[in-house]
Parts: structure tokens; C-alpha cells; sequence
């Protein structure tokens, strides 16, 4: 990868499922430090090319470079532990166990000291500080979905891939969720966050790519995106 500066670049990137083309021919870059926004609609293939990246799903074509390496046909485990790491859509936590234990799962590849980044989670997140012992699964919706960050940070990984943080949450939530984004993008972390919600991911992020059918249909700097009335009409349906 020639730019040193690219900590992550997807090059001709095609996925498919049998017949179903999810993901055509499609390219993208996130700089070291990078807050991304990819925005699309229902179906429009964000997920499939984050599990793409992480290798839950193959490519049929194309280069993914991360770090310098193509990593488009490691297996998962591999690129994980090179410090790639997916926070799934749903806030998909183990519910059966607490939250202590989410967190001691997350930190299975870390890079670091274990009560060093417990502690650099409940800076982000004071809520999970008391309720270690609590059964995951009898979180609220919010508190779920700020487990599954934090069980990501424990282990600092180097590009965080974040799909619809704001899935099924109430508006006040989302809200501060993606002021923890924002706070984590500050503090050095490259984050692309994946997201239906246009308005919210436009105005975290530095730059976006919006997708259709499989497809990166516009990118751009966000704020030019935000203030260009035609765009947002034509492209995200926000007036
Ligand atoms: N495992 C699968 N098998 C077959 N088709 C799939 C599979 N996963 C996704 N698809 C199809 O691929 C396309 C892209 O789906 P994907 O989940 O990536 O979209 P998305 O942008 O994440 O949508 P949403 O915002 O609803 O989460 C859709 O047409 C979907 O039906
Ligand atoms: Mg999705």
C-alpha cells in the first residue's frame, strides 16, 4: 500500500451471497485517526461490507489493506488480533453473563493491561462500574449497546468498526452514544461507523461515503455534504 498515512483501503471490494450481488466493485480509505461515516438505507450493503473487512464474509474480488497488509482473505481471528475489531449491529452482547465477564471477553486479544482498560472503560462508561455482577442481558437497550463498545475497547484495537450504534435506541441515548463516539475518535481511535441515521453520522464525522445497492453512490467531507440542501435531498432524504 503505497500511503502509510491509510490505515485501512478497500480496493474493487465484491461480495456475494450465491446469485445476490451485495457489494460491486467498490473503494474506500480511512486515514489513521479518521472518524468515517458509510450511510445508506435498509439493504444498501453496510454490513456486508463490514463483515467483509473482518472476513465473516469473503471477498470474490478485491484487496483490503489494513495496516499495509491485505488482509481480504486472512480468517477472522487473524485480523482481529491484528487490531481490527467489529461492534455488530443490535448491540449484540452475552446476555447470560455479566457484565464483567463481557468485558474480561473482550479483553481476550488485548493489547494491554487488563485493569488499565477496565478503568478506560468506566471513564467512557461510569454506568458499567456498578453493575459488573448484572446479568448483560438485563441491561437496557442503551446500556447493551454501551457494554458492546466497551467490550471492544478492552482490548484497543486500532480501527473500530461501529454498525447503526443507534439501532432501536431512544433519541437521548443515541445522542450521548455518539458523543462517546465522537470522544473516542479525540482520544486517537479511527472509527467507520456505519449508519441509517444520515443526520447523526454526518455531523460526528469528518468525512462519509453513501451507499446504494452495493454501491458507493457519493463521498465527500461531511459538512459540505450537511450543507448542500440538493445533495441531502437527493442522496439522504433529509431536507
Ligand atoms: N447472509 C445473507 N444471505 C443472503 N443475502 C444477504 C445476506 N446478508 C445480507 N444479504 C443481502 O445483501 C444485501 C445487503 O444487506 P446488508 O445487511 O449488508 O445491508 P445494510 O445496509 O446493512 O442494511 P440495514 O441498514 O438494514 O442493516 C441485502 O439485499 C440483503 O438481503
Ligand atoms: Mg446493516
Amino acid at each position: 500500500m503505497e500511503n502509510r498515512n491509510k490505515i485501512l483501503k478497500v480496493e474493487n471490494l465484491a461480495v456475494s451471497y450465491g446469485p445476490i450481488n451485495a457489494i460491486n466493485s467498490l473503494n474506500l480509505e480511512i486515514n489513521q485517526g479518521e472518524l468515517v461515516a458509510l450511510i445508506g438505507s435498509n439493504g444498501a450493503g453496510k454490513t456486508s461490507l463490514l463483515k467483509a473487512i473482518i472476513g465473516i464474509h469473503r471477498a470474490q474480488k478485491g484487496q483490503i489493506w489494513f495496516l499495509g497488509k491485505d488482509i481480504a482473505r486472512q480468517p477472522t481471528d487473524r485480523i482481529v488480533n491484528s487490531g481490527l475489531c467489529l461492534i455488530p449491529e443490535g448491540h449484540i452482547i452475552f446476555s447470560s453473563m455479566t457484565v464483567l465477564e463481557n468485558l474480561q471477553l473482550g479483553a481476550y486479544h488485548s493489547f494491554g493491561d487488563f485493569d488499565q482498560n477496565l478503568d478506560r472503560v468506566f471513564t467512557y462508561f461510569p454506568v458499567l462500574k456498578g453493575r459488573l455482577k448484572q446479568t448483560a442481558g438485563t441491561l437496557s437497550g442503551g446500556e447493551q449497546q454501551m457494554l458492546a463498545i466497551g467490550r471492544a475497547l478492552m482490548y484497543k484495537p486500532k480501527l473500530i468498526l461501529l454498525d447503526e450504534p443507534s439501532l432501536g435506541l431512544a433519541p437521548k441515548i443515541v445522542a450521548d452514544i455518539f458523543d462517546i463516539i465522537v470522544e473516542l475518535n479525540k482520544e486517537g481511535y479511527s472509527i467507520l461507523v456505519a449508519e441509517q441515521n444520515a443526520k447523526k453520522a454526518l455531523e460526528c464525522s469528518s468525512r462519509c461515503y453513501v451507499m446504494r445497492t452495493g454501491e458507493i453512490v457519493l463521498t465527500g467531507f461531511s459538512r459540505d455534504i450537511m450543507n448542500n440542501p440538493k445533495i441531502r435531498q437527493a442522496y439522504l432524504g433529509i431536507g
